[in-house]
């Protein structure tokens, strides 16, 4: 299996580029199934998600054509199952977005229930909840969400308490192909929900308020294929911003969007960094020898963002003076502090905060990747370490950050794949 190998120490300085998003990326090619003719997408991450994705589509009999660019075709007109299997939902929950929209094109739809998840209980009520106020009629059957509707699905007011962002992407979709309006109220206000509803308006779609907490889309009697090219990552591009505050040196991501992370991008000057933004790209210096501490509580956007908080665990380890994290998206979403503590980090949990003590410097060790962003401070702290620190099972990070070495490397880390 492989694993990361990292020599602390290295400041970061040079340019890269940003990825495109995971989390837009998959709701847009699960929307491919609303399509009549086919779905190019391009700026697609080559991410072990992704490839799950569109294995997925594959074993319902779509057609998907990937080109060297990773730009995708999408054709589901010869699509003959309507089965989200199991072995392929339990690697990855946002499996779950084929929902709405088969429900929508082929009123109905088994969609395997997604198992436990190392960063809390993740249950898929509200989407299940969400499809039957819209007239499905679903059972639980051998472990899987069986559904089915009788006609067209049916406008309806959808309320979300609390904010799930997968949720209102499904709701969006299967409400495109729906008899009537549909309004979502606690509408998840993530730049990947306004990015999947650019896409399904270019399809067709008729979506007004994405990006704001109330949406309503009027549905219509079908939608086409279109071309569309995905967000780039603002959570990869937050990840190497907080590497080079921790690190050190000065780093350009171009293709990025700071627009989408000034919660991020806020924190990091609070903890010392300076920033130049454009509207394509964010410059980072940092001539701190270390981060300032930085306390931050996360929430649905536009607050600090969950997707960043381990990262910010690490920079808090290393910094000076003390910090409180505090985590009100997901219940367990700790499991870093324990392999931060085994590099030498102070850090006490009571509840869902970590208390963290900013020490000097951590030391090497080898660690476990437990979740992927878990994996993604795993890097981070081992950036800065002193000495060398080999980290464990990052497939983990395989599905969320693209060539992650390759691009450290290029900023001047000494890190490496082993197996
Ligand atoms: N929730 C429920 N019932 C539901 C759905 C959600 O109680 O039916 C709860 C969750 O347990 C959680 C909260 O609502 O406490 C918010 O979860 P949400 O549904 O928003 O999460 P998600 O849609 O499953 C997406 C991202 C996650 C990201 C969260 C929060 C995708 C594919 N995934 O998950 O990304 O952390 O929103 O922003 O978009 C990651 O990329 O590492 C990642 C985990």
């Amino acid at each position: 299996m492989d694993k990361l190998l990292i020599k602390g120490g290295c400041e970061l300085r040079g340019e890269i580029y940003a990825s495109g998003s995971k989390n837009s990326a998959l709701p847009i090619l699960a929307a491919s199934l609303l399509a009549d003719t086919p779905l190019k997408v391009g700026n697609l991450p080559h991410l072990n998600d992704v490839t799950t994705m569109l294995e997925l589509l594959g074993s319902m009999g779509v057609d998907v054509m990937l080109s060297d660019d990773m730009e995708v075709q999408v054709d589901t007109s010869s699509i003959d199952n309507l089965n989200a299997r199991y072995e392929l939902v339990k690697t990855m929950r946002a499996s779950i977005l084929v929902l709405g929209p088969l429900l929508a094109k082929f009123q109905k739809a088994t969609v395997a229930l997604p198992g436990g998840c190392a960063i809390g209980s993740r249950p898929v009520n509200l989407h299940i909840d969400a499809m039957r106020a819209m007239g499905a009629d679903i059972n639980i059957e051998d472990g899987n969400i069986v559904a089915s509707v009788d006609g067209r699905l049916k406008g309806a007011k959808i309320m979300f308490e609390p904010v799930s962002v997968t949720g209102t992407e499904n709701v969006i979709m299967a409400a495109c192909l729906a008899e009537g309006t549909t309004v979502i109220e606690n509408a998840a206000r993530e730049p990947e929900v306004i990015d999947l509803a650019n896409c399904l308006i270019g399809m067709g779609a008729q979506i007004e308020g994405a990006g704001s907490d109330v949406i309503t889309v009027n549905g219509v009697d079908r939608l086409n294929g279109t071309t569309f090219s995905v967000m780039p990552d603002r959570v990869e591009v937050g990840t190497y911003l907080t590497a080079v505050a921790m690190a050190g040196g000065k780093v350009k991501i171009k293709q990025a969007k700071p627009e989408y992370l000034s919660s991020v991008i806020t924190k990091l000057e609070s903890a010392g960094a300076f920033f130049i933004l454009e509207d394509n790209s964010v410059e980072i210096s940092m001539k701190k020898r270390k981060p300032n501490a930085v306390s931050l509580t996360t929430g649905p956007y536009p607050s600090f963002p969950t997707d960043m908080q381990a990262q910010f665990v690490s920079l808090n380890s290393i910094a000076e003076g003390n910090s409180t994290v505090t985590e009100t998206v997901f219940e367990n979403r700790f499991m870093h502090v324990q392999e931060i503590a085994r590099m030498g980090g102070n850090i006490t949990l009571k509840g869902n905060t970590a208390v963290i003590e900013g020490i000097e410097k951590l030391t090497g060790a080898p660690v476990m990747a437990t979740d992927l962003r878990a994996s993604a401070s795993l890097v981070l702290a081992g950036l800065v370490a002193e000495g060398s620190t080999v980290i464990d099972r990052i497939y983990h990070i395989d599905r969320g950050y693209e060539r992650i070495e390759e691009k450290l490397k290029m900023l001047g880390a000494d890190i490496e794949r082993i197996s």
